[in-house]
């Protein structure tokens, strides 16, 4: 008896060291373009532990940083064929596939990180009754990174006559040109997977992005002058392919939503956490920050007056009226 109890623990040691580990159900692919040194990409290992973790392994998540599977704009095609299963990404480049994620994009609409969460999470059901028609997308949860800053190696930014003859990069949407357009610039509009060689080879003088964007992405190697213009917060859903989505069981689709709420709310934390260090360190590593522009007055009224002509480029005039009231209720009531 004890022989055969011996063997049989023999045979089931040894056939669980023979065997592969069970394979998931299913892989989702998640690209964002960051490195990663980035909260996004901080934010997507969170999103990874916590889907496989309600999704019992069934789901098996694997993470492209740094553009791997392509632009953003590329991959987002490619959740609407089905193609790749997510993506994180900066609104203002899934805005010209997903018009109606660009009411986060109106210039100043927001004047804290707590304004744009109130926002983000009362809008995120309004879009998933729109994204999945207009880009066969839906949001599983927004991330957040704090206001884009100007960084430029030419000359300190202290009022928009500043500004002048800067060559300056923004994100490929018809919002940030025209805002930009608005201050009197000419502004380059270029994929995010170009900006550093860009601004390394002088092509161009700066840019926008957050502070911890600026330090994971080593632009202090080849910007000198920092301004805090305030104008818009950086957002950024995680999106999943609707295809794929519909595809899952309804236990499945639940796991993901739950993770993407509590992945977003995870890596708001670390980018709040990492915003004020990586402000300091750029100034350590030699940037000058001149904080807000003194006429900053006159940026918001340039930029504001735009709103009513950017309805077209966001999801109708209806849509708009609809998202700035939900968000306004959202803000007064956080
Ligand atoms: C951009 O400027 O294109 C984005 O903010 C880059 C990013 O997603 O970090």
């Amino acid at each position: 008896m004890k022989l055969f109890t011996k063997t049989l623990a023999t045979a089931v040691f040894a056939l669980s060291v023979a065997m592969p580990a069970l394979a998931a159900d299913y892989t989702m692919r998640l690209s964002h373009g960051d490195n990663e040194n980035n909260p996004t990409h901080k934010g997507a290992l969170k999103f990874e532990e916590l889907v496989e973790k309600y999704s019992d392994g069934r789901i098996d998540v694997q993470i492209f940083p740094s553009n791997q599977l392509g632009s953003e704009q590329e991959v987002a095609q490619a959740l609407r064929m089905g193609s790749i299963e997510a993506e994180i990404l900066y609104t203002g480049n899934l805005v010209p596939l997903a018009p109606s994620v660009g009411v986060m994009m109106l210039p100043y609409a927001f004047t804290s990180n707590e304004e744009a969460h109130a926002a983000m999470d009362a809008l995120k059901d309004p879009l998933n009754e729109r994204l999945p028609k207009e880009a066969g997308v839906r949001v599983l949860g927004y991330f957040e990174k704090g206001f884009r800053v100007l960084t430029n190696s030419e000359r300190e930014v202290k009022t928009m006559d500043d500004l002048k003859d800067l060559k300056i990069r923004v994100s490929k949407n018809n919002i940030a040109i025209e805002t930009f357009k608005s201050w009197g610039l000419d502004p380059i509009p270029m994929a995010w997977a170009e900006v550093f060689p860009a601004l390394q080879q002088g092509v161009i003088d700066g840019q926008e992005n957050p502070y911890t964007t600026a330090i994971s992405s080593k632009f202090y190697e080849v910007q000198k002058y920092i301004t805090e213009i305030h104008y818009l917060i950086w957002s950024g859903p995680i999106i999943v392919s609707e295809r794929f989505y519909q595809g899952l069981p309804e236990d499945l689709q639940q796991a993901l939503d739950k993770a993407g709420v509590e992945a977003a709310q995870y890596e708001r934390e670390v980018s709040a956490e990492e915003t004020e260090a990586a402000k300091e360190k750029l100034v350590e590593l030699g940037m000058a920050l001149t904080g807000a522009p003194e006429d900053e007055v006159k940026w918001q009224e340039a930029a504001k007056a735009l709103w009513p002509q950017f309805a077209a480029d966001i999801g109708g005039a209806e849509w708009v009226e609809e998202a700035t009231q939900i968000m306004t209720n959202a803000i007064a009531t956080q």
